[in-house]
């Protein structure tokens, strides 16, 4: 095995852990280092910390962690390691002690750590695991070229207390962070993502029947209300191609997307997530095209034309408030109905 090596960028140098490292460093830790790692002490016992240094030699000959000191212009600044999880992939770690914390010496200290694993140890992956809590970390993260991947619930114990991480990582053939492609992509990452449901109103050809104003709702095989046709948005689908797709597989029927009547912004809700329904004006349709529809069995069990007397207590709150401001503008030339939870907002 090789010796470990020490890595530069500018005043800022990677080198391995020496004992006499330790009489600086010791009183250096604080409770911000102990909180995030769980330590049982703020400041490790002489002994702890020599031992600690000696083991991060034993890893390092064993290939199993590659831990660095990390120092500033002369001062030890910090520590990162990389453990190998597999051949393949590097779990990273990182503490910057709290006088030197704020002037970026962390991120910078992990982006130079990763791009030592990928081209020294031949990693193909790096990973960090980080309390959501832990904001700090999380931007080390980010800013060293990670992306946020996901949240393991209940993945770690800090003070004996079942925590999330979140899980930030980099493979070896992504963008670089400092082009275009790479910073778009991580802080894509981290944007929220929402829920888009698509529904269609449609109305029969024929204003004589059932009865004008009528709507066509459908009666759900996994729901007790009766509801607009439509679904969920799939990604990459817009809106107006979902509610096409939906009635085609619902309904067996072929309807073109009108003008959008209104958007529903629906907050969570019996442990669903907060959605925005697009509900499209698909036009009239003959009653008999209807009655000869094929159902799609696993979702529909019928359809049925309803006016404003049938929909208490058949169709949800949120879509009777919806359906009856609906019923309200039609007819009249009111654009686009913006709701929050079935209620216009002016
Ligand atoms: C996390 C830690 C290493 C950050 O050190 P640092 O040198 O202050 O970090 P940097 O200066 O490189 O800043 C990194 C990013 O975090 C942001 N940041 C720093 N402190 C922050 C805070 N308290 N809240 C939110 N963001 C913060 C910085 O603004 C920067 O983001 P930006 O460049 O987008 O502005 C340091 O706070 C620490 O050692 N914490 C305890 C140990 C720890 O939590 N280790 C990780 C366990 S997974």
């Amino acid at each position: 095995m090789t010796d470990q090596p020490t890595l530069r960028d500018g005043d800022l140098v990677l080198r391995p852990w020496t004992l006499d490292d330790s009489g600086v460093t010791r009183p250096l830790h604080d409770r911000e280092i102990a909180r995030w790692f769980d330590f049982p002490v703020v400041e490790p016992s002489a002994q702890e910390h020599r031992e600690w240094i000696l083991r991060t030699a034993t890893e390092w000959s064993d290939r199993t962690k590659a831990t660095f000191l990390v120092e500033w212009r002369g001062q030890p600044v910090g520590t990162v390691d990389v453990r190998m999880q597999d051949p393949a992939v590097g779990v990273l770690s990182w503490a910057v002690y709290a006088p030197y914390r704020g002037r970026g010496l962390a991120w910078r200290a992990v982006r130079l750590l990763v791009e030592w694993a990928f081209d020294a140890l031949d990693l193909q992956r790096v990973e960090a695991h980080v309390n959501p809590e832990n904001r700090a970390s999380v931007r080390t993260a980010l800013r060293a070229g990670l992306r946020r991947e996901g949240l393991l619930r209940g993945n770690a114990a800090l003070a004996g207390v079942r925590q999330d991480t979140v899980v930030l990582g980099r493979r070896r053939e992504d963008a670089h962070p400092d082009t275009r492609e790479g910073f778009t992509a991580m802080l894509d990452s981290t944007l929220p993502t929402k829920r888009a449901i698509a529904q269609g109103v449609l109305r029969p050809s024929s204003p004589d029947s059932p009865g004008t104003g009528h709507v066509l709702l459908c009666e759900l095989v996994y729901k007790r209300e009766w509801d607009l046709p439509g679904g969920v948005v799939d990604a990459h689908e817009s809106p107006a191609a979902c509610v096409v797709r939906e009635v085609r597989e619902e309904l067996d029927l072929v309807v073109t997307a009108g003008p959008l009547l209104a958007v529903n912004w629906l907050p969570a809700l019996h442990g669903w997530g907060d959605a925005t329904v697009f509900v499209f004006d698909l036009g009239t349709i003959d009653v008999d095209l209807v009655e000869r529809a094929r159902l799609q069995q696993r979702e529909i069990r019928g359809v049925h034309w309803t006016g404003p007397d049938d929909w208490k207590g058949r169709v949800a709150p949120y879509n009777e408030r919806l359906l009856r401001a609906l019923d309200t503008a039609r007819g009249h030339d009111r654009g686009t109905i913006y709701l929050e939870d079935g209620t216009p907002v002016s």
